[in-house]
């Protein structure tokens, strides 16, 4: 079933019916001033944290989903109906109510009509402000006039730690204030004391106010009591105010707060009239007036719009591809970068899902998050990529998660057991990444601090990371396990061993001595390789088990992942990183890369692992406590799948990797919407596999590291533009039917257009390749031989070109 379409142009999706299979949500605003909104205008915002200042309130894991949210009433004065301008919470008949939903890129339009009005929504934060903006125009679409009243409606939190405010009544309850201000404002605070604190000392920002306004209309009532609006038995679809017709003025004195103003609007058959809410932190009589004087016109909010929509839009340009596939542009275009986007502001917070308690920038996650916003955002990608780096140990681990209030150098070390095995490998996915991306080779020899004490060059964190795990190593000479490895759910116990781990450190040790070579420090190079050798040796030894890789070795010698176990036989990403890390003979790689097809794939992408566990040893495998066929319990975790895709694609099985893409690609379900669920605009951390009884099913959108991975195996392996230390790599490996393609790439600054064509039909090979009508021998197209508006034109055959000095 189709509840939407893609309208790449203005890069938005347009949601066509109301009624999702789930809340389908988009984001607000930046990481000052965030909001999450979904297609019938649920959600809430918060002050840069979404745990810590959380000031607007939803009820999590409700039904629907998504209430309350940011709603206006309408109520016909003349009839004493009423409806609202999305089409939750009052959810009138869909044969009698249209509506249609517009999510872009941080901002979000609701058109509806009901009963000859035409109402058309539109919500977003200005760039840089604390406040944001909820405008209605109304149109009277019938042939007599009309009367509306337009009620606005959002709860405020009582406590801004989201946590306190849901649990710890006998004190929230208490503190709550709500009063009208000036004529067409009011404001609701919470706990006087730190807000008076903050007047004192404006130092301190972790004051709790909003206020409310209105512009275009005058106010004609207001509510700032949740009680008096809503009724001590009413509910958000029947609100007392609007089923009354009357806002009851009230002023909240405890209990709940409300954010209500009420306004009437005539309308002659016709005639449209707009009006501007705007709704923001800090005290009325100061933020509050002051962004109400400067932003409070519709010009004003036009402009604001306007700006918004082209600072996002200019982010996305950053890489435009035009393919035979539909659910490929869609991604490309808009959605997986957008995603990619999103989940670096948020990380792991902040979402329908997440209520804002993993709160900070989870270490592994974050650094792989690099991947998909260098090309983008540089800049902000070089800055987050620093900081993580300074959440290294000196002793090369990492702090797990980077909060707020982290100062590098100051960092008191963590106990041995809570270092994760994985954390600081991902430095050789991410910093190569984005000194290709950018050419700052000098990156290698900046400065940073560790966590704890003293500092490296970015150079040396790298090689601590290496020294890291090669200093805690088990038994069969593998990487130890620690507290976990890439998969939360695996437990080895400090000295069992991670597979998984052994190959990112055969990877690692691979691309330093690249790195090495760069920088002319060839005995470190040497270092590296020889390491790699003994890892190699040790690897092949213990872990081959005949038609694929085993998963880790527990400290007790069980192995995991091996054919004469019934539970957890097969586990993918030791098969797939034995690819990517090249430490699979080009034999092992293809019987792995088998025995992923028959064992793990299903229709909706590769499961983790096969068969599900159900009796393993919950000290051990705790993903056992997940239901068969869910998340790390074979489940189809979405985060691994664009590894899938790559180790195909360096095997140049372009037809493979093409299926196992479009199998996980949600914009590949959008017209049968009802198998995931979940928004076909954006990815889902979790897809219940077919040991499941949900096959397909989609869970946790928008923040993962399937963001990162789906975009970046997408671009950089299938369409194989793939920026180099010294030039832009032409690789690409598609499905073998595509006649042709073409890519904007924005690189270092510089617009190139790349035109692929097809002729043969392969998958994979560049045959003849030239940049301004000049032909080069390699797809390897050199940085100096590049400028602004380049075109570069490459044929795909069967005597394809060499392919070098490519990083991962
Ligand atoms: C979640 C975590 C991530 C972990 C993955 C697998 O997505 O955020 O850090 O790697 O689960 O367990």
């Amino acid at each position: 079933m189709q509840y939407g379409y893609f309208d790449d142009e203005a890069k938005e999706y347009v949601v066509t019916r109301p009624d999702t299979p789930s809340s389908w949500s988009n984001y607000l605003g930046s990481t000052e001033y965030g909001a999450v909104i979904t297609n019938n205008a649920g959600g809430y915002g918060f002050y840069k944290s979404g745990a810590q200042g959380r000031f607007m309130r939803l009820r999590f894991n409700s039904v629907p989903m998504d209430q309350p949210g940011r709603y206006f009433y309408l109520r016909d004065m003349q009839s004493g109906d009423y409806w609202s301008a999305s089409w939750q919470p009052v959810g009138k008949p869909l044969d009698s109510y249209k509506s249609e939903c517009r999510h872009g890129t941080a901002y979000t339009k609701i058109t509806s009509e009901y009963s000859g009005i035409e109402s058309e929504t539109k919500y977003y934060v200005p760039l840089g402000q604390t406040f944001e903006y909820w405008r209605l125009k109304l149109t009277n679409k019938s042939s007599s006039p009309r009367k509306i009243r337009a009620f606005t409606y959002c709860e405020f939190t009582n406590q801004w730690n989201t946590t306190q405010d849901q649990v710890n009544l006998q004190y929230s309850i208490f503190i709550v204030k709500g009063q009208k201000t000036s004529p067409n404002m009011i404001q609701v605070i919470s706990h006087e004391n730190l807000y008076e604190q903050h007047k004192k000392n404006p130092a301190v920002t972790d004051y709790m106010s909003e206020w409310m306004a209105l512009a275009g209309s005058p106010v004609t009532g207001f509510d700032t009591s949740r009680q008096s609006f809503i009724g001590t038995y009413g509910s958000y679809k029947e609100p007392a105010a609007v089923v009354e017709g009357c806002c009851y003025n009230s002023e909240a004195f405890g209990d709940n707060a409300c954010g209500t103003l009420q306004t009437d609007i005539e309308l002659a058959p016709g005639e449209s009239k707009e009006i501007l809410v705007m709704l923001g932190i800090g005290a009325a009589e100061e933020e509050g007036k002051k962004a109400l004087a400067e932003f409070g016109t519709i010009e004003r909010a036009d402009l604001e719009f306007d700006k918004l929509v082209k600072n996002w839009h200019e982010k996305l340009g950053s890489f435009k591809a035009v393919t035979p596939d539909e659910d490929i542009n869609h991604t490309v275009n808009v959605w997986g970068l957008y995603n990619c986007l999103i989940t670096f502001a948020w990380s792991r917070a902040a979402s329908l899902v997440y209520n804002g308690e993993r709160d900070g920038l989870g270490y592994r996650d974050s650094v792989q998050d690099i991947l998909g916003v260098s090309a983008a955002i540089p800049e902000q990608a070089e800055e987050r990529l620093v900081r993580l780096l300074s959440g290294q140990f000196s002793n090369g681990g990492a702090l797990p998660v980077i909060g707020k209030d982290f100062v590098p150098g100051k960092q008191k070390m963590i106990d041995a057991g809570e270092f994760r095995s994985d954390d600081c490998q991902w430095f050789f996915n991410a910093v190569p990444c984005f000194v290709a991306e950018t050419g700052k080779l000098d990156f290698y020899n900046r400065i940073v601090p560790y966590a704890d004490q003293g500092e490296a060059t970015v150079y040396g964190h790298l090689k601590q990371a290496l020294l890291f795990n090669l200093e805690r190593m088990g038994a069969d000479g593998l990487p130890c396990g620690l507290l976990a490895d890439w998969n939360d759910c695996l437990k080895l116990g400090y000295h069992g061993e991670s597979l998984f781990v052994a190959f990112q450190l055969r990877l690692g040790l691979t691309t330093y001595a690249d790195i090495s070579e760069r920088l002319n420090k060839s005995e470190e190079a040497a270092w590296a390789l020889s390491e790699r050798e003994k890892l190699d040796a040790n690897i092949q030894k213990k872990c081959w088990d005949g038609k694929w890789f085993v998963w880790a070795i527990a400290e007790d010698g069980t192995v995991y992942g091996t054919h004469s176990i019934d539970e957890g036989q097969i586990y993918f990403n030791t098969q797939v990183w034995s690819v990517l890390s090249g430490a699979a003979t080009p034999e092992q790689q293809k019987l792995c890369l088998e025995s992923v097809k028959e064992k793990l794939a299903t229709p909706y992408g590769l499961m983790l692992c096969a068969p599900p566990f159900v009796h393993a040893d919950r000290e051990i495998m705790s993903s056992v406590v997940f239901l068969p066929g869910i998340k790390e319990n074979a489940g189809i975790f979405n985060h691994t799948q664009g590894w899938g895709v790559i180790a195909e694609i360096m095997n140049g099985n372009g037809d493979r990797a093409y299926e196992y893409c479009k199998a996980a690609l949600p914009a590949a379900y959008n017209d049968r919407a009802e198998v995931r669920q979940s928004e076909p605009y954006v990815i889902g951390q979790t897809t219940y596999s077919t040991y499941s009884k949900r096959p397909g099913n989609t869970r946790v959108s928008w923040l993962s590291g399937a963001a990162t991975w789906n975009y970046y195996s997408i671009t950089q392996y299938m369409l194989g533009i793939r920026p180099q230390y010294d030039g832009l790599l032409v690789d690409p490996c598609i499905k073998h039917d595509w006649d042709s393609f073409s890519v904007e790439r924005r690189w270092r600054n510089m617009n190139i257009s790349i035109e692929v064509k097809n002729p043969s039909r392969v998958c994979r090979g560049i045959e003849s390749l030239e940049v301004d009508g000049k032909k080069l021998d390699s797809v390897l197209v050199p940085v100096d031989l590049l400028h602004d508006g380049s075109r570069i034109i490459a044929v795909m055959g069967k005597n394809a070109l060499p392919v070098r000095n490519q990083r991962m």
